[in-house]
């Protein structure tokens, strides 16, 4: 078998970046590890460095990263909510140190703050009440989240004291103490929901909350470390006096921070933090460290993304060793069989660590660890966690290196590795695991969102040969689930009830529990928006798909092959039969429309529309949107944390419409 060509792999590694990244920041519910992700991101940067003539400005390689979400209404920032400038390394703290010192010659005193790892948000206080909170958003404008940020015990709804402003905005961190970190999970676990990652991700979602009775069951917890805009109250010359002054009014500040008058104590404040960094009941991913001297920080300026007068010394990430225990395989809905170490659980950067993914067998081989093995676990801030290697020097004699399984632990079918992959598949499609992972799929949030059918159920269901395939779930009555096990009236008719309001998510979402390859959200919304019908899709050829705006070869081909599974069609005529809506409304392109022949790119969030309605609106007017950039692109419209499309956008020299200017192009296209 041939070695696959470098540019079909790279559209390959693209198209599946671009769907983990739709899943970890649209749909919340990351699908593979930051170290898989990350797996897929080497692998393209090295191919990109040995090809360069197949480097484009869209490909992942080239941008930030992240997907913009609109959930919450937006709040413009008074002044902007800048993010911090980072240090890892002493020299690099002593350059922050003799590029103020430029600036501003003469003595410099400094405090020095945990750096939290929670998230930045504004508190505003009017007449000494708590009238609105906001998160940071993109700096500029952030998203509404009083009711939440109310329930936090820890934010005082009242000031207290005489000379009170009447208008005061302070900026703190919104953090999840790790007693109440490790107690929700515990909560989580028992309820059978999604455990969170860290605190941080735990903190991030309990403010994204709609209901905020949620968030109030969370335990989350402020500090307050920044002044926005002041009105009234006093003159306040130094940061110090500035945080002496909030916690006078009843405004949390941390107790651990620091006046520091040189350099000397700089350094050993950052030290010192870093040595008690698990002392302090909270994350702290670093140490920040200001100019105090308010004059001496408005000589220094910021840039547009930071201050000059503060930097964030950030700590490296935490490792810890442990015993591998054993190395397993699990397998997942594309039969992919990923290894994974089980480990003597370790406490390792804020939660306890038991699992960590080994990618695949090359991995495996590179890092060469052995069950019994003591290896190094690393965390950095974010997330998953990861087996750096073993402590050589502590192998027990004999130790045996760890071969890949020859059969699925679930079915017993071979384990194939094809040339040029990197990964190990279970080659029957009939695997139990294999349909199990399928159906939670087909169920979940990104796809169906049935709620109360998660893994476990889903297991307990086919055990019981109530389901083998997707479709069987719209056969499940109270009368069927009776008699299993842990399954009350009430439940079952809940589970049913959710059953049937799934049936009209409608056709893009039915694409996406399909559990067809490399077939992520957007693509999937593009096929059903030009197709409107599943009965259509399934006798699209090839190359008609392909001709859909955000429809690669690799996507086309693969939805193509997908149905012409007789069995995948059986499914969806089950589908039907259920009384599933594989519809969507389509969308004829209006002709003769003011936009007519114009192509639209929408990248980041708009505080005006939603992504779908900024589409209608376009579509109103005769115009097409489509998800990549090309010379073809008439306007790329940029919203918040515009994506990588922007930059395309630019090198491309394609015209870039801000939400206003899109919204005055609407207007006269309407008018
Ligand atoms: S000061 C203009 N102080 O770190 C400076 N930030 O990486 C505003 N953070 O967005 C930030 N602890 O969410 C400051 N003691 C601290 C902090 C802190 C945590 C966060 C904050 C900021 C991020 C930048």
């Amino acid at each position: 078998m041939a070695v696959p060509d470098p540019a079909e792999r790279i559209e390959q590694l693209r198209t599946e970046i671009e769907y983990h990244n739709e899943r970890y920041f649209l749909e919340d519910e990351p699908e593979i590890s930051d170290a898989e992700f990350d797996a897929f991101m080497r692998e393209l940067r090295e191919l990109e460095a040995a090809h360069p003539e197949l480097v484009t400005p869209d490909s992942p390689t080239q941008s930030p990263g992240g997907v913009a979400a609109a959930t919450f209404a937006p709040v413009p920032h008074d002044v902007p909510m800048l993010s911090l400038d980072n240090a890892f390394a002493r020299e690099e703290l002593l350059a922050w140190h003799d590029r103020i010192v430029k600036i501003v010659p003469g003595p410099i005193e400094f405090v020095g703050e945990p750096k939290l790892d929670g998230l930045a948000i504004s508190l505003l206080y009017e007449q000494g009440r708590f009238t609105r909170a906001a998160t940071r958003g993109d700096g500029v404008t952030g998203e509404d989240v009083t009711p939440n940020v109310a329930t936090i015990a820890s934010v005082p709804k009242r000031l207290s004291g005489a000379d009170l402003p009447e208008r005061l905005e302070v900026r703190g961190e919104v953090f999840m103490p790790l007693q109440a970190f490790e107690d929700l999970n515990r909560r989580q676990g028992e309820a059978g929901d999604r455990l969170f990652a860290n605190p941080r991700n735990a903190a991030a979602g309990s403010l994204r909350q709609k209901d905020a009775r949620i968030t109030a069951s969370r335990a989350l917890d402020f500090f307050a470390y920044q002044l926005g805009v002041q009105r009234g109250g006093p003159k306040l010359r130094s940061h110090h006096e500035t945080l002496v002054w909030l916690a006078s009014l009843g405004i949390p500040v941390n107790p651990h921070i620091e006046q520091l008058s040189d350099v000397d104590a700089l350094y050993s404040f950052c030290d010192r933090t870093l040595e008690h960094r698990h002392l302090f009941g909270y994350e702290i991913d670093g140490a920040v460290v200001k100019v105090d001297d308010l004059a001496q920080r408005a000589e220094m300026g910021t840039t547009s993304r930071a201050p000059r007068w503060a930097i964030a010394y950030k700590f490296p990430p935490e490792e810890k060793t442990t015993i591998l225990l054993g190395i397993f395989v699990s397998i997942g809905r594309t039969g992919r069989a990923t290894p994974f170490a089980q480990l003597e659980p370790v406490f390792v950067g804020g939660s306890t660590v038991g699992l960590a993914t080994l990618h695949n067998q090359d991995e495996v081989a590179r890092k060469d660890v052995r069950p019994g093995d003591t290896v190094i676990v690393r965390k950095a801030g974010d997330v998953i966690p990861e087996v750096v290697g073993p402590v050589l020097a502590k192998r027990k004699r004999g130790a045996r290196k760890w071969v890949f399984p020859k059969n699925c632990p679930a079915c017993g079918a071979p384990l194939v590795r094809l040339v040029g992959e990197s990964d190990h598949h279970c080659v029957n499609v009939e695997c139990p695991e294999q349909r199990v992972q399928r159906i939670c799929y087909f169920a979940g949030r990104g796809a169906m969102d049935i709620e109360g059918l998660g893994e476990e159920r889903v297991r307990q269901f086919v055990d019981a040969g109530l389901l083998s395939d997707v479709a069987d779930i719209y056969s499940l009555t109270v009368a069927r689930l009776l008699p299993l096990e842990r399954m009350a009236q009430k439940s079952a008719e809940n589970l049913v009830q959710a059953i049937e309001s799934s049936k009209t998510r409608g056709l893009a979402r039915v694409l996406v529990g399909l559990n067809i390859r490399h077939l992520g959200p957007t693509a999937a919304q593009a096929v059903a928006r030009v197709t409107g019908d599943l009965a259509v899709i399934e006798k699209t050829s090839e190359e008609e798909l392909t001709a859909i705006d955000g429809v690669g070869p690799v996507i086309a081909q693969s939805v193509q092959q997908f149905f012409s599974v007789k069995d995948n069609r059986t499914v969806v005529a089950k589908l039907r039969k259920a009384g599933v809506d594989l519809t969507a409304p389509r969308v004829a392109p209006v002709a003769g429309g003011p936009l007519d022949s114009l192509t639209f790119v929408l990248t980041g969030g708009l505080a005006t529309f939603t992504r779908e309605s900024a589409q209608a609106a376009i579509e109103e007017l005769g115009g097409k949107v489509t998800s990549s950039v090309s010379k073809k692109t008439s306007y790329v419209v940029a919203g918040e944390n515009p994506g990588s499309k922007l930059a395309k956008a630019e090198s491309l020299g394609v015209t870039i419409l801000d939400e206003e200017g899109f919204q005055a192009l609407l207007k006269d296209g309407r008018s």
